[in-house]
């Protein structure tokens, strides 16, 4: 891996973490990233600021879905041999509030790097995030790959879902190497606001009362940030070689376990040492009640081993909030 590395999604959550693993490893990273407001476009800065404290990472403020100001980047930093596609409209509940930039960034956006990788000479892998949400109302967990993924419960899994078809019509058509990975509810230091780990800590400090879904019926494999971006730079490391008539690798990125929200709240509350109000509310729109991941796939084919307990993940995930954020 001697060429550029471009990361979308760059000064993301997941994306800033895996930028920062590739650039202490000395390696060239060419970030893009739109820095939409969706969520605190400081946050997005504060990580941009440490990203760019290594001279071998190069920013791009573009719209993936911009496909001239793309190639410009692109022709700029070439060749390119590998993607990692992390850029997009993340978030399950948002893409019933505002459906537009789902189909902008994941579905328009992700079309122009396929068109990139397609056409760079001697391309060796193109990575994309995908999500546990493509399971949608499949009841049979854990969730393993080769399960129906024909019954998204929103526009979000639906066009990443739709990620996995364009993919694979790629990887048919014109043997593009290409790797999917289904993330699982992945938490950690400089996560993302919207997520439900970050919204409790910020209400339960603030002496607010969180909401809990489903009656606190739920489960979700939460799997800590630096498992993720082992698993990816993992599967970055190992192209696939099957046959452009089968189907191209999809993995689930998941924890080994699942927990139920209850106790994942419990942890938070003894990390914190403040028992959080609680206000039960029926299951949301577009939400599944409970996901795991089936990991056996990744384990086999490029060694993922996710090792981080939640007791540990969120013992970081409090300390980091409140050096952020000022607190103690
Ligand atoms: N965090 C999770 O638990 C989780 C779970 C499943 C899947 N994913 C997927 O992983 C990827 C990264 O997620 P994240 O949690 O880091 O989210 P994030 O929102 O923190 O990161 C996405 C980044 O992409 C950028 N972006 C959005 N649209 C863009 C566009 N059109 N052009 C350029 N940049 C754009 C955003 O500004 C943001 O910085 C996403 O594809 C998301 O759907 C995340």
């Amino acid at each position: 891996m001697s060429s550029s590395i471009m990361i979308t999604g760059a000064v993301g959550f997941i994306g800033f973490h895996t930028s920062l693993s590739l650039l202490k490893q000395g390696k060239t990273v060419v970030g893009v990233d739109n820095m939409n407001p969706y969520y605190s476009v400081k946050l997005k800065e504060d990580r941009l600021k440490l990203l760019q404290a290594y001279p071998n990472f190069h920013f791009h403020k573009v719209d993936i879905s911009d496909r001239e100001a793309m190639t410009r980047v692109w022709q700029a930093h070439a060749p390119i041999h590998h993607v990692i596609n992390l850029g997009a409209q993340a978030g399950v509940r948002f893409s019933l509030v505002d459906p537009f930039p789902y189909i902008t960034s994941n579905i328009m956006g992700f079309m122009v790097i396929l068109e990139l990788c397609r056409y760079q000479p001697n391309f060796q892998h193109l990575v994309y995030a995908s999500t546990s949400s493509v399971y949608g109302t499949n009841k049979e967990i854990p969730f393993k790959e080769d399960q129906r993924t024909d019954s998204p419960m929103s526009l979000y899994a639906a066009t990443k879902r739709s990620n996995e078809l364009m993919a694979q019509s790629y990887h048919h058509l014109y043997e593009l190497p290409v790797t999917g990975l289904r993330f699982f509810t992945v938490y950690g230091p400089w996560g993302r606001p919207d997520m439900s780990a970050f919204k409790f800590m910020k209400a339960m400090l603030a002496g607010e009362p969180i909401d809990i879904y489903n009656h606190g019926k739920m489960a979700r494999d939460y799997t800590y940030i630096d498992d993720i971006v082992a698993g990816i730079l993992g599967a970055l490391a190992h192209p696939s070689k099957v046959a452009k008539d089968q189907l191209h690798p999809v993995y689930n990125l998941g924890n080994d376990h699942s927990e139920s929200l209850m106790d994942f709240i419990e942890t938070l509350e003894k990390e914190l040492n403040i028992t959080a109000m609680k206000n039960f509310l029926p299951l949301q729109d577009g939400d599944v009640p409970a996901t795991a991941a089936d990991i056996s796939a990744a384990v086999r084919d490029f060694g993922y081993s996710p090792s981080t307990r939640i007791t540990e993940g969120i013992e970081h995930l409090v300390a980091w909030y409140k050096d952020y954020n000022g607190l103690e």
